[in-house]
């Protein structure tokens, strides 16, 4: 976990020659919410159950975990507290969508996460991005992932194909709007994990669940990303999917042993974390994480 943070890409002969991976990690900056008020209240997705207990101090020592381990990395993390009464706050990846300090704001589909929306644009208002206040029900980067210079972008469950659009004319971006179609996949970022996501990386790729899809996203996907990873049933079902790379170190779900073989292959160094008591609430690494583009 003592990889080093580079931020210039090193020639890939260099590379070859010393036998390193071709792979090279840029620091980050992430929004995390330490899950203080941590509960499943209310289901609104498959994987809550309100009727199981839930252990808040649990909840806490695995975000910590995955905290330390982006510190370790080397990646920046803001903090905003959780609010009493919004249990699924602690997925700061629906808080927004930011990109050259611009964050487009969070409109949440249903009643319980609607307070999150104004409370996230707050935080961004007092840290100094540029708010811009969403027209169309979203759900910030659970279903907007910069992939390259192009965003993907997920509907069929909670955003609005109209919040594609309005991404599309803020960021100047091609948008590709991608349709769910499997209720445990409901945001984009349980199907699809960006692993190489600089901005100007013309080669991008990314690892994906077809099955999440409808056959003309599957089809768009296969003509857009044809060296993309294949995930398994297995490691999509434990939300191996949703995870986090700097273009080298990629965190998953410590159960997705087979995606974890699969980077590692690619030259890829996966960093498996267990967020079982959040899995709980229907997130894992990277919804807990929110990345600030500055
Ligand atoms: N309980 C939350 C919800 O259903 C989980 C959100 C997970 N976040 C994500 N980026 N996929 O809205």
């Amino acid at each position: 976990m003592s990889t080093p943070i580079l931020n210039e890409a090193p020639e890939a002969a260099a590379a070859a020659a010393t036998g390193a991976s071709p792979r090279t990690a840029t620091r980050r900056r992430y929004l995390m919410c330490r899950p203080e008020h941590f509960t499943v209240a209310y289901r609104i997705n498959p994987w809550m159950d309100p009727a199981l207990p839930t252990d808040t101090d649990r909840a806490v020592a695995q975000w910590q975990t995955l905290y330390d381990t982006y510190r370790e990395l080397g990646h920046d993390v803001e903090l905003v507290d959780q609010i009493e009464g919004l249990p699924d706050m602690v997925y700061t990846a629906n808080g927004g969508f930011v990109i050259d300090n611009t964050a487009y704001g969070a409109s949440f589909t249903h009643a319980q996460r609607q307070p999150e929306g104004p409370a996230f644009m707050d935080w961004f208002r007092a840290n100094g991005f540029d708010v811009v206040e969403p027209q169309n029900v979203n759900e910030g980067e659970g279903d907007f992932l910069l992939v390259g210079s192009r965003i993907l972008a997920g509907t069929g469950f909670r955003s609005a194909t109209g919040s594609h659009e309005e991404v599309a004319a803020l960021f100047g971006r091609e948008v590709v709007s991608l349709t769910l179609v499997n209720p445990n996949f409901y945001h984009l970022d349980t199907a699809v994990s960006v692993l190489d996501p600089l901005t100007d990386d013309p080669a991008a790729n990314i690892a994906y669940l077809p099955s999440a899809f409808d056959a003309q996203s599957r089809a768009t996907l296969e003509r857009l990303y044809p060296d993309a990873i294949i995930v398994s049933e297995e490691d999509g079902s434990v939300l191996g999917l949703n995870s986090i790379s700097d273009g080298l170190n990629v965190v998953i779900a410590s159960r997705a042993t087979g995606f974890e073989r699969q980077l590692r292959e690619r030259g890829y160094n996966p960093i498996g974390v267990d967020l079982s008591e959040l899995l709980r609430g229907g997130g894992g690494v990277k919804c807990c994480t929110l990345e600030l583009r500055s």
